[in-house]
């Protein structure tokens, strides 16, 4: 089937993998893994990821009602601050309603008791990973999560759960269980007295390579050692590698350097590129420093720089050397892109937006949704 560019297309076939390493430790270690709607709230996908995974966790009411409607299992919803008016939605939608602040806690907490709904409270582990400031959620200053110092003296009388989320990237398997003992020692008089715990997400644990059965060797031990229920909040690990972008060479350019211009945009369509300054994964081509664009372009090789078609200067996905010679017309595939990508699309510069694409388990494909001008017209009004 010809779809007409550009397109994201999440591939189930190629999701498979994730959700197998996720329903493993769910297995093995007894963790349940919701996913993090913030990543990836592409519903068309749900279905399928509904056997592997538990439920969902969100950082809004909307998410949380995607959840709730969608996802169905355990709807987790969390938020950075609730406001008055979302909370009869959000305890009529959700299971356990996560507060950031004692502050926000206090305000609401009746409400959540009144459903009989579980309370949780999002902790500061002062321990994590993070590559990125941006994404450093134990920074100093931080608004995310109340610190061990400030709490109360009787907090486990209020809460029945906790939820850390310190970790973004992190492959490293050893890091994730020193954060854990490091929590297991400052939060030794909180474990024992909760029912569950979620770690959140940043966790690569369904990368290759990620050693499997020592993470769940060590949920189960945290688990055990305080019964409680663990949660993760896989995003990225979840749909890791399973999704493309599609695109279409509108354009060659040439200021010393040839470049492409390609029917979408680095800030429209992937804008993380531009927040995390990485190089998005392009089938046929491999990443090129700047210092050696000059010396392969003298030796014939094909060096492009793949630009989008805004007007924003540094509209910039990278430059790469291609396997082969690029012409007008030609498509290319972005093969990396679930995480972050579509729930963060927008209509900069009214330039199209990328049709979503579903490939099913059985490798049947769909256009689930076009967008047009009316699209970017009611967007805006
Ligand atoms: C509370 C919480 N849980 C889960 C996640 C998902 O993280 P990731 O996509 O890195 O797995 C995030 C991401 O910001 C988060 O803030």
């Amino acid at each position: 089937m010809k779809m007409s560019t550009p397109y994201y297309l999440i591939d189930e076939t190629r999701m498979l993998k994730a959700m197998e390493r996720i329903a493993y430790v769910s297995e093995r270690s007894g963790a349940k893994s919701v996913l993090a709607l913030k990543c990836f709230s592409s519903w068309c996908a749900f279905d399928f990821m509904k056997d592997y995974m538990a439920g969902t966790t969100s950082s809004s009411l909307y998410e949380a009602r995607l959840g709730h409607e969608k996802f169905a299992g355990e709807t987790h919803g969390y938020s950075v601050a609730f406001s008055d008016d979302e909370m009869p939605e959000i305890v009529e939608y959700c299971d356990k309603v996560i507060f950031n602040s004692l502050n926000q806690l206090e305000q609401y907490k009746a409400q959540v008791q009144e459903k009989d709904r579980s309370i949780g409270l999002r902790l500061n582990p002062e321990v994590g990973h993070s590559e990125y400031g941006l994404s450093n959620t134990v920074a100093k200053y931080s608004r995310l999560g109340v610190r061990y110092d400030l709490l109360p003296d009787k907090i486990t009388d209020v809460i029945d759960g906790a939820m850390f989320h310190m970790n973004c990237e992190n492959d490293d398997f050893i890091s994730l269980s020193q954060q854990l003992d490091a929590i297991e020692h400052r939060f030794a008089t909180i474990l024992p007295n909760l029912s569950w715990l979620s770690l959140g997400g940043g966790v690569a644990f369904t990368s290759d390579g990620y050693p499997l059965d020592a993470l769940c060797e060590r949920l189960k031990l945290l688990a055990n050692r305080y019964d409680l229920q663990v949660y993760l909040e896989p995003g990225e690990a979840s749909v890791t590698q399973s999704t493309s972008l599609v695109v279409k060479v509108l354009d060659k350019v040439e200021n010393k350097l040839p470049t492409l211009i390609v029917d979408a945009g680095v800030e429209t369509h992937l804008l993380d590129v531009l927040v995390y300054q990485f190089l998005p994964d392009l089938e046929g081509a491999e990443e090129i420093s700047e210092d050696d664009i000059d010396e392969a372009l003298r030796e014939g090789k094909s060096v492009y720089r793949v630009s989008g078609r805004t007007c924003l200067a540094g509209d910039v996905f990278g430059t790469y050397v291609f396997d082969r010679n690029i012409e007008i017309g030609d498509e290319l595939k972005f093969t990396d892109v679930a995480g972050y990508s579509m729930v963060k699309k927008n209509f900069f510069n009214g330039i199209k937006m990328p049709a979503i694409c579903h490939k099913n388990i059985d490798g049947e494909t769909r256009v689930i949704r076009e967008f047009d001008y009316e699209d970017f017209r009611d967007f805006l009004s």
